[in-house]
Order: C-alpha cells, then structure tokens, then sequence
C-alpha cells in the first residue's frame, strides 16, 4: 500500500486556483500541493504535443513529490494531455496513481442546466480547437448542440489584474455577442477556462438573463467528492492534514502575489525548478 499525500492540482498558472478554493472549501480534511506552471504560462495558445510534454513533466514532479492523485485544474491541459497521459503514460511510469481532469465533471451535468439543448462553452484556443467539450458533451448527452467561442484576450485580462477594468467590459462583451450570434437559443453557457470565474461578474453582466452561467469550481469539488467516495482505495492515499503547499515554476514572490488575487488571501509558494 502506497504512503498516504497530498492531493496535486496543477495548472498552467493562477487559474487553477479558482478550482482548488473550491476543492477545498468542500474538502478542507485532505492535504494538497498546487503546481503552476507559470514560467510557461499561458498553455492556450500551445500546440498539442507542447501542452502534452509540459503536463506531463509537472504531473511527474507531483508524483515525486508523493502525490498519488493527481487533478489538471486547467481546462487546456485537460483537452490535450490528460487522456495520453492516462492510456500512454500512466500504466507504466505509476500504474496505481489516478489523474483526472476538470472538463468531464462539467460535461456530464449540463443536460441537467439546458432547456433548449444549446448550449455554449467559453474558452482558451487551446481547448476550443480540441473540441474536447464538444466530444464529451455529446457522449453524455447526443441531443445537445455545443457552440464554442474562444476567448484569448480574457486569460491576459485576469493575468494583468484588468479584469475589473474597463479594458475587460469590451473584450467580454465581443466575445459573449460572438458566441450568441452562433445561435439565438443559447441557454446554458459554459466557462470552459479556469480563469473566467473572475470575469464572471461582467459576464453576467453582458448576457441576457434567462441564459444561465456554469462555472466549474464547484462542479469539480462535487464531483470529486463522489470520485473520492466511489474509489476508497484512493481515498485512502489521500494524507488528511489540512495543509497547502504551493508550488511555482517562476518567481515565488510573483506567485505570492497574484494568488490573492485568485483567492483572496496571500499565500506563501516556493519555486520548482524544471
Ligand atoms: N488554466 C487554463 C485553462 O483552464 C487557462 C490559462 C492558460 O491558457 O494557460 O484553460
């Protein structure tokens, strides 16, 4: 039996975070280390094999760090590398260790959100060429019409701290008209990019009020407390101290900052070198 550790929750960045205030909210009992990659950040705009090769390299440094659960907190790396790293990597280089993503949750409930089974998804350039969403939701629900945006100048937004600005009220407004004028029956939008919750207030703000807005923290922090509850031999190698540990691939002290931003408390990270 494996040495009980912290739960890994990488992202490309801050974004993951969004998520990670979440899990933990629902799941303050469990130990976590948070990796951002952030020296490589943004992955959005990255070619496949690019988001791949850098995912797995911090997938590894989790497991050596102990994790034996590993969740991508980022929407692009979840549409490009976690289904290689689960059939490629995983069976070899850690067979007894999971890593799931954060694009699954969200697609096997949002036929319980739409009435007019169209629904959009908002998200990095990354995870709208895979069409990641698209696929899954249409596995889970075949009736559903997925119309996707992508939204590149809202991860620089929040990145920069303008996402309250007035800079932020153009770029959501054209992508949000962008996205409805795909279809008039729209009803169920999907923020498909860690990132976006920061935005959400001035999302909401330029939608039309019957469409309804899915934002993922939640979603992933339930679903990983049915994960958890389904798989005890999992559950079992999750150490239960209550403790956070953050994690950096650039300045520590940049992390520290930005976080709070994401979170709203400080945080105090250390650097990892790759
Ligand atoms: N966290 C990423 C996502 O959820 C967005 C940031 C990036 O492009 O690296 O898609």
């Amino acid at each position: 039996m494996q040495t009980p550790a912290p739960i890994g929750i990488f992202d490309s960045g801050y974004g993951g975070l969004t998520v990670f205030r979440e899990i933990r909210a629902k799941l303050p009992q469990y130990d976590y280390i948070y990796l951002g990659d952030n020296a490589r950040a943004p992955y959005g705009p990255r070619d496949f094999d690019t988001i791949y090769h850098y995912t797995l390299e911090c997938v590894r440094h989790l497991f050596d760090m102990g994790c034996q659960f590993v969740i991508l907190a980022c929407n692009t790396a979840s549409a490009k590398a976690l289904r290689t790293i689960q059939q490629q990597d995983l069976p070899t280089l850690a067979p007894d260790r999971r890593v799931l993503g954060v694009i699954r949750p969200t697609t096997e409930i949002v036929g319980k959100y739409t009435k007019t089974n169209h629904v959009g998804v908002l998200a990095t350039r990354g995870t709208v060429v895979s069409r990641s969403y698209v696929i899954e939701i249409e596995k889970f629900f075949p009736a559903i019409k997925v119309f996707q945006q992508a939204c590149p100048m809202w991860v620089p937004l929040v990145e920069n701290n303008e996402h309250e600005g007035a800079g932020a009220d153009y770029f959501v407004k054209k992508y949000l008209d962008e996205l409805l004028a795909q279809s008039a029956d729209i009803d169920t939008v999907v923020l498909g990019c860690t990132h976006y919750p920061l935005l959400e207030k001035k999302i909401r703000q330029y939608l039309p009020a019957n469409v309804q807005l899915l934002s993922q923290g939640a979603i992933v922090a339930n679903s990983l407390t049915d994960y958890l509850r389904r798989h005890p031999e999992i559950e079992a190698v999750c150490s239960k101290g209550g403790g956070v540990a953050y994690f950096t691939t650039e300045s520590a002290e940049d992390f520290n900052l930005k976080a709070a931003i994401f979170l709203g408390h400080t945080v105090q990270s250390r650097h990892l070198a790759l």
